[in-house]
């Protein structure tokens, strides 16, 4: 009988764990179109949800017709036309990542830990004949262990919140994780997150809101075992809602009526 090579198991090996890496390189390219597409599919749930529209079992994209998509300048709050971006293909998260369309914060600036911030953004519109109704707005911000990205959907006064989502985070399930917790996100409706003279004031307190409290229009409960979350969550709103953040966005878009840019 023929003596087997002992270089034999370890090309076996070699060329099986060949295969075996080319057939996951190549489903994981394959798949990522359509892992795109449900990204996609994801966030215009969580923003149909922020508003209040979604229904469940409805199609998203038929529910998403009464959403209209621009694309603003953050640092004076100015609609850009689509012929210039096209918010179909734009994503603020990505623009984040370029030094061409983000600028880096610095650290006292930097309330959410984003180290860079995207020169333009995407709010998204809900209306009712020419007035618009909604102002749906993307934040994003460090918690403990993660960044959490969310939608915070404003009434036609652009300080009372109508809803909020958090649809992507890495905080721990059961503690910060519960930011995805419908019943505390809802505690969120009807809160302010302006004062009178525009000061950015919501905010997220240890324990239950104190009925006393002078404050507890812009109050939500805090999440027992979650304070650092919520301080995330606390200081990611403040960043968005500041000056740096949608602010001059806000205040635009108020001055001109709630119209059109
Ligand atoms: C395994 C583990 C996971 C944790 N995950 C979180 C978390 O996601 N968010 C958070 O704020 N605190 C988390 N904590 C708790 C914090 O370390 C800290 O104790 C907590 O924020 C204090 O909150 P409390 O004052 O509401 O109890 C975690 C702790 C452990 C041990």
């Amino acid at each position: 009988m023929a003596k087997e090579s002992t270089a034999r198991p370890f090309y076996t090996v070699l060329v099986l764990a060949f295969v075996c890496s080319a057939l996951v390189a190549g489903a994981a390219v394959g798949l990522r179109p359509r892992q795109e597409a449900n990204h996609k599919l994801d966030q215009k749930k969580n923003i149909l949800r922020a508003a209040g529209l979604y229904k469940k079992g409805g199609n998203v994209d038929e529910l998403f017709t009464a959403i209209e998509t621009r694309v603003i300048r953050l640092s004076d709050g100015s609609f850009v036309p689509p012929e210039k971006i096209n918010p179909a293909y734009f994503s603020p998260i990505k623009a984040a990542l370029d030094p061409e369309t983000s600028n880096s914060l610095r650290k006292d600036n930097d309330p959410a830990g984003l180290s860079r911030l995207e020169k333009f953004s995407l709010v998204y519109l809900v209306r009712n004949q020419a007035k618009v109704e909604q102002v749906i707005l993307p934040i994003r911000g460090k918690g403990l262990w993660s960044t959490m990205y969310g939608y915070v959907a404003l009434n036609r006064d652009l300080s009372t919140i109508n809803g909020v989502t958090f649809y992507q985070h890495g905080e721990t399930p059961g503690l910060g994780g519960e930011i995805e917790n419908k019943d505390w996100q809802d505690s969120w409706r009807g809160k302010k997150i302006y004062t009178p003279v525009g000061k950015p004031s919501f905010q997220i307190v240890k324990g239950r809101v104190s009925a006393a409290s002078p404050l507890k229009q812009y109050q939500v409960d805090g999440i027992s075992g979650a304070t650092l979350t919520m301080k995330g969550v606390t200081n990611l709103i403040h960043f968005w809602f500041g000056e740096n953040g949608f602010q001059p966005f806000l205040n635009r878009f108020e001055s001109q009526g709630g119209i059109d840019g």
